[in-house]
């Protein structure tokens, strides 16, 4: 489990990064009293970062969501919902009731608070500074795979390669002006991408697990996210999404994976 803010957090944008930073400090803080001598007399202590940790996220979400506005980021809505169903969640978990396993809630609290950042910063805010492939790829109406993609890893690059060459393809056909009669079909495309994916994001780690890679398990919690993501296409509604959701849901995909090659798989062969 990783308690710390790393280098694979970085999104570009300073404020943000501090208040991520400010998150895990406080995060840190909560795993260290939790450590070797957890007893009854410190839990007021204990009780007082946790509820520190809430405010600051609550505070820290709101910067994000207006940073989001003034950019009129695409993503905007998705992230108010998942931010607000971690507030929900956090809410729920009431460390102070009754006079049961008090270490065992704040522990509970602690790796539901790990996981869920660690996987929403890479999984999504991410993409907060990020949003220029599928822009570049519209003006210059070109989806090809770039030099800055190379890992240096054979058998990886060319999954890459394949993936970007799918991804355009399906671009190509959501701007064609007969999308609209090809609904069923993009979408069926989209469910063929989603399988490559999965074996993609398999084949990676297992690369990762044969050189002993030492960034494996925070990789494995960025592939974990998008997975999540991709779920939705396991659903009956993915059918009916209307073009333009589709749209949106192709760049968001795009830009995704673009981001994450750069960003983290380019390290895999650095290390
Ligand atoms: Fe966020
Ligand atoms: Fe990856
Ligand atoms: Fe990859």
């Amino acid at each position: 489990m990783v308690y710390t803010f790393t280098d694979d957090c970085i999104i570009g944008i300073t404020q943000i990064d501090e208040e991520h930073r400010g998150l895990f400090r406080l995060i840190g803080e909560l795993h260290d009293m939790l450590g070797e001598d957890f007893s009854k007399d410190r839990y007021d202590e204990i009780c007082e970062i946790v509820e520190r940790l809430k405010q600051y996220t609550v505070e820290h979400f709101r910067h994000e969501e207006t940073y989001m506005e003034a950019i009129d980021h695409p993503e905007l809505e998705q992230q108010r919902q998942q931010h607000k169903e971690f507030c929900q969640k956090i809410e729920e978990m009431d460390i102070r009731s009754g006079e049961s396993d008090q270490y065992g809630l704040v522990t509970d609290l602690l790796t539901y608070l790990v996981r869920w950042l660690y996987r929403h910063i890479i999984g999504s805010d991410l993409l907060i500074g990020k949003l220029v492939t599928v822009k570049e790829w519209k003006k210059q109406d070109d989806c090809a795979f770039r030099e800055e993609y190379l890992t240096g890893v054979e058998q990886i690059d060319e999954e890459h390669r394949e993936l970007l060459r799918m991804l355009g393809e399906i671009h190509h056909m959501i701007a064609r002006d007969d999308a609209a009669d090809k609904h069923a079909e993009i979408v069926d495309r989209l469910k063929t991408l989603h399988i490559y994916v999965r074996t993609h994001f398999k084949d990676e780690e297992d690369y990762m697990e044969s050189i002993r890679f030492d960034g494996l398990d925070v990789h494995r919690l960025a592939h974990d996210a998008l997975a999540t993501r991709l779920e939705l296409m396991d659903h009956d509604e993915f059918y009916s999404m209307s073009g333009d959701e589709l749209a949106g849901f192709v760049e968001f995909m795009t830009e995704w994976i673009a981001t994450h090659i750069v960003q983290m798989d380019r390290h895999i062969s650095a290390n």
